[in-house]
């Protein structure tokens, strides 16, 4: 099958170009690219006319629960609401129940998506069995079945002998560590950013410094093990302080932030919305100014959601009460948009790099690019576009979503997969359909 897209503006990250031209794909690969190209017998033909063409989009940091929590999410929802998104491939957090804790669980998330999925799904194993910190994953194992990544997300490390045993392993089997930073003792009970709102909304805070000592941690052990360690979800300007600091005495560290610790406050918590309820908690003006300015310096490499998706049920009851966690997948292209290009934080390009090409060389996985030969993988980006988002239209089982209401300007107008079309103008085809 031939698909033709015709007359958009390509976006190169690796080239650092954006130039118009038209891109075939054939046999599920970038065959390749010029202008006026035409798709000879049978295809599709994509007008991008007017839009950007970029890699497919790579969000590093999902929750897809399954197995176990299918009343939140599955696979199959999950990356139906990655394609509708404009990602073409999520990598998944372990967090299941059971733990993606063995090769066993990394191929059943690997062969479900295969059979099911509409984007690519590659599974992160975790650090210690269970994710309980008491004694390490069979990390070889995991690396074998397929894991890219390692993490106990959701739930830090707190022994960090185990934490450096666990980095001098990663290192040998040439993975990195997804840290989620923070420190129990510090943050334990609370529900939002420690500061003035919690003091005038009667909420139990988490201080930054629960993010940030744990930040430093991970940033000594990467020195002293050589280990590649990325930052999940940074919210803090201690936090983007820390890793400018560690990358400039090059120590091998990455970070991420997420969309919501870009766009919002701590002051979106006032009306007790349990969907503004995040981990780590939203913060505060200097801390979202802090990050965007580590995302224009290249402090900050990786744009990544945190889609955690919950049910209404369990999000609907007093905030202290209420799970951490808020979906991300259907809204990150129009915030990433709305927030930081149009505000010229950064590039279209600097952007995309750091949904595409980034994502993929911190795992080390060949994709987040258009060369041709590589695996067709592509999104179709209308920027001028403007939208109300709303959570009902979700394909996502999750619905607990902070922007419900905002309007943005930028939206995915395709995902292409593998060389398939797993999304067209917001209609979502995955492989069971
Ligand atoms: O808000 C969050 N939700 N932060 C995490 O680290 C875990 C996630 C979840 O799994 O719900
Ligand atoms: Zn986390």
């Amino acid at each position: 099958m031939k698909l033709l897209i015709k007359g958009g503006t390509v976006l190169d990250p690796v080239a650092g170009e954006m130039v118009e031209k038209d891109i075939l794909v054939a046999g599920g690969k970038i065959a390749g690219e010029g202008s006026n190209l035409c798709s000879g017998d049978a295809g599709i033909v994509l007008d991008a006319s007017g839009k950007l063409v970029v890699p497919g989009l790579i969000d590093m940091h999902v929750h897809l629960r399954e197995p176990g929590y299918e009343a939140k999410e599955t696979i199959l929802t999950g990356t139906r609401a990655a394609a509708r998104g404009g990602f073409s491939s999520v990598v998944c957090m372990p967090n299941t129940s059971p733990v993606a804790d063995t090769a066993a669980l990394i191929s059943y998330i690997l062969n479900t998506a295969r059979e099911q999925g509409a984007a690519h799904v590659f599974p992160v194993g975790s650090i210690t069995r269970g994710s309980r910190g008491k004694e390490l994953a069979e990390m070889g194992d995991l690396k074998k079945a397929g894991a890219v990544a390692f993490s106990d997300d959701g739930m830090p490390v707190a022994n960090a002998g185990l934490m450096r045993r666990a980095m001098q392993y990663a290192r040998m089997l040439d993975l990195p560590i997804i840290s989620h930073c923070e420190d129990r003792e510090l943050s334990s009970g609370g529900s939002m950013h420690e500061g003035y709102m919690s003091t005038v909304l009667g909420l139990k805070g988490i201080p930054a410094s629960a993010e940030e000592v744990m930040v430093a941690r991970e940033i000594l052990l990467a020195g002293e093990t050589g280990c590649r360690v990325h930052i999940a979800h940074v919210s803090t300007a201690g936090s983007v302080r820390l890793v400018r600091e560690a990358k400039s005495r090059g120590i091998p560290v990455t970070a991420e932030v997420t969309p919501h610790h870009f766009t919002l406050t701590d002051e979106a918590v006032a009306g007790y919305n349990t969907s503004t309820k995040v981990n780590p908690p939203l913060r505060t003006a200097s801390d979202v100014a802090a990050v965007k300015e580590g995302l224009a310096d290249g402090t900050i490499d990786v744009i990544a959601t945190d889609h955690a998706p919950h049910t209404v049920e369990e999000k609907d009851v007093e905030y202290d009460r209420a799970p951490f966690g808020l979906v991300g997948l259907e809204t990150a292209v129009g915030l990433v948009w709305t927030e930081l290009v149009d505000a010229g934080v950064l590039t279209p390009l600097q952007a995309i790099a750091k949904m595409t090409l980034n994502p993929a060389r911190g795992l080390n996985i060949s994709r987040g690019t258009l060369n041709p030969g590589v695996d067709a993988d592509l999104t179709i980006i209308d920027p001028n576009l403007t939208w109300t988002v709303d959570a009902n239209l979700f394909e996502s089982r999750g619905k607990n979503t902070p922007f419900h209401g905002m309007k943005l300007k930028g939206q995915a107008y395709a995902t292409v997969a593998g060389g398939r079309v797993r999304m067209l103008g917001g209609a979502v085809k995955d492989l069971l359909r």
